[in-house]
């Protein structure tokens, strides 16, 4: 892949992605970014999503605003990047609505494929990293943390979500590259770097 890339990393709370899109896009030199919140209009969309408080939010107002900080993200940040030829590594994507929305509020993946897609003017992320780190050690790692809207959600949210990552990774595999989370931090490192560097020389 000679042309500039989308790369998103995705997982469960506590899997290292943040740290690792850090990482990955300073490797690359890359505009490193994350959804929600690559945007100042998305840093307050993130803030109602995250904020514990709004207990009363449905679930289709929660899909309607990841995909409104989608759209801004895309317009502000994504595509104006990729056209100067740099690259984005981006901390989540569209799949996190197929997985969390899709799956974990179970809105199922048809209606939000097409609203993220709309929202995305149809550029989906070219590679898609998933960190996999099995859900005991995560619970572990949250457990050391203040915990947003999404994490004080039970454990049968975060067995649908992953179920829903593990057949989207099935659906698309020339799109996926998973990664052993477990493994020290430098290593996963190292593992996604050259990963991806293979990727975009193909
Ligand atoms: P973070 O944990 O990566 O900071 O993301 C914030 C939360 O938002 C996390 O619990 C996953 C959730 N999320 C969705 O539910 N749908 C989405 O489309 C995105 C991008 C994130």
């Amino acid at each position: 892949m000679k042309t500039p890339a989308y790369i998103a990393l995705e997982g469960l709370e506590g899997c290292g992605k943040s740290t690792h899109t850090t990482r990955l896009g300073q490797h690359l030199n890359a505009v490193i970014t994350r959804e929600p919140g690559g945007t100042r209009i998305g840093t307050e969309l993130r803030a109602i999503l995250a904020n514990p408080d709004n207990v009363e939010m449905d679930r289709r107002t929660e899909a309607l605003l990841m995909a409104a900080d989608r759209a801004q993200h895309m317009a502000e940040v994504i595509a104006p990047a990729l056209e100067r030829g740099q690259h984005v590594v981006s901390d989540r994507s569209i799949y996190s609505t197929l997985a969390y929305q899709g799956y974990g509020r179970q809105l199922g993946t048809t209606d939000l494929l097409a609203i993220s897609q709309w929202a995305l003017r149809d550029r989906l992320p070219d590679i898609v990293i998933y960190i996999d780190v099995p859900t005991d050690v995560l619970n572990e790692r949250l457990a050391k943390r203040d915990l947003d809207r999404f994490e004080r959600e039970g454990a049968d949210f975060f067995a649908r979500i992953a179920q829903g990552f593990s057949e989207l990774r099935q659906a698309d595999p020339e799109r996926w590259i998973v990664i052993d989370g477990t493994m020290p931090k430098d290593d996963v490192e190292a593992d996604i770097h050259t990963k991806v560097l293979a990727r975009l020389s193909q």
